[in-house]
């Protein structure tokens, strides 16, 4: 059986194309946890600082040290991305630019002194997780199978140090839309007293430590009926940095800006492959600073993400005064939301070669 987990290929989750997710309503996927069958793990030590040959196992809990350095000191990275079913001949699934995650994993590594996965070990890990869980991914149309890698400082460590010994791990989970919105417009409130990043920080790697410091801004917001945060840069309060889990573009009078990746911002792949798309489609891209003026005067506000993919803005609300934006069938977002969905699903053609078929 592929993943040699030594059962019969009868036995084995990963036997069959053809059988569904179990009882999956893949008409009602959201962005929660669907457990499935298969994770891959590969594990290094500082002193080697190479990764070796990994392998799936079943999924499941993983044992760590109470000293674990991901536990005590947050030494730890994290990556999303999506395998769709293909919907041409090229293969069976879809990956969108894993390699761009590889690397984008291998940066985080560097600033938070771990050993990371070469580009290869990567990818191979990723196919084979798609592979192994494929009867998860689900049918065209329905959404995709999200891809979780994960580097963390394994090893034991009790004074602050780097861990002596990292574990790359991937799991995957069927999902639809990210916001409970779905694809429908989303209301986002600037917060001007958590601040997501600050500079000479983290902002600029996907390091797990990025995320639960926003969590009270999030719920915060939630409560009080908004889709989500869009956070200011933590020196001025003037300038807008992204939301929790996404990155930020406007639009003025035909012209896109979006906040200039320089250390604070995350470089989302989807933002950066969204501002080729508008560029191909002969629109000015701005990366630049994105002022609170700026925003409150754009015709259109859009977020991007693996997970969100390109998701309009209805409304933004800054102290207190809600600000509304154009949606809807004509606008960018709208047009570059099918132009990149269509390349990763494998229904329009690949011109830039951004489509890994496994
Ligand atoms: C993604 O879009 O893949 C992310 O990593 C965001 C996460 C908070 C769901």
């Amino acid at each position: 059986c592929l993943c040699h987990c030594r059962r019969g290929v009868y036995e084995c989750a990963c036997r069959s194309d053809e059988e569904s997710g179990g009882e999956i309503d893949w008409d009602n996927l959201g962005f929660g946890l669907t457990p499935t069958d298969y994770m891959y793990v590969m594990r290094c030590s500082l002193e080697d600082g190479v990764f070796s040959r990994g392998e799936l196992s079943r999924y499941g809990n993983i044992e760590l040290s109470p000293s674990s350095g991901v536990i005590n000191y947050g030494q730890g990275l994290f990556e999303g991305l999506k395998a769709y079913r293909a919907a041409n001949q090229q293969g069976s699934y879809m990956l969108f630019r894993p390699e761009e995650n590889a690397r984008r994993m291998q940066h985080g590594a560097e600033r938070m002194c771990m050993p990371s996965p070469s580009v290869e070990q990567f990818v191979h890990a990723v196919k084979q997780t798609v592979l192994a869980n494929r009867r998860w991914v689900p049918p065209q149309g329905k959404g995709a199978l999200y891809i979780r890698p994960l580097l963390i400082g394994s090893g034991p460590i009790l004074g602050l140090a780097p861990a002596p010994e990292y574990t790359f791990l991937i799991y995957a989970a069927p999902v639809g839309t990210y916001f409970k919105e779905g694809l429908a417009p989303i209301n986002l409130v600037v917060e001007d007293s958590i601040h997501r990043a600050m500079p000479g920080g983290t902002g600029g790697v996907k390091t797990i430590t990025n995320y639960a410091p926003v969590l009270k801004a999030q719920m915060d917001a939630k409560s009080r009926g908004f889709t989500d945060v869009l956070y200011l840069d933590a020196v001025h309060k003037t300038y807008l940095e992204e939301a929790s889990s996404c990155n930020l573009f406007i639009v003025k009078d035909g012209v896109v800006a979006t906040p200039a990746t320089v250390g604070t911002i995350l470089p989302g792949i989807t933002r950066k492959s969204i501002i080729e798309l508008a560029r191909d489609r002969g629109y000015q891209v701005e990366e630049r600073l994105v002022s609170i003026d700026d925003l409150v005067g754009a015709d259109e506000v859009f977020c991007t993400g693996t997970a969100v993919v390109v998701a309009p803005v209805s409304s933004v609300t800054y102290h207190g005064q809600r600000y509304e934006f154009r949606t809807g069938h004509d606008t960018l977002s709208q047009t570059l939301h099918t132009t990149l969905t269509s390349i990763q699903m494998g229904l329009a053609e690949d011109k830039k070669g951004w489509t890994v078929a496994i």
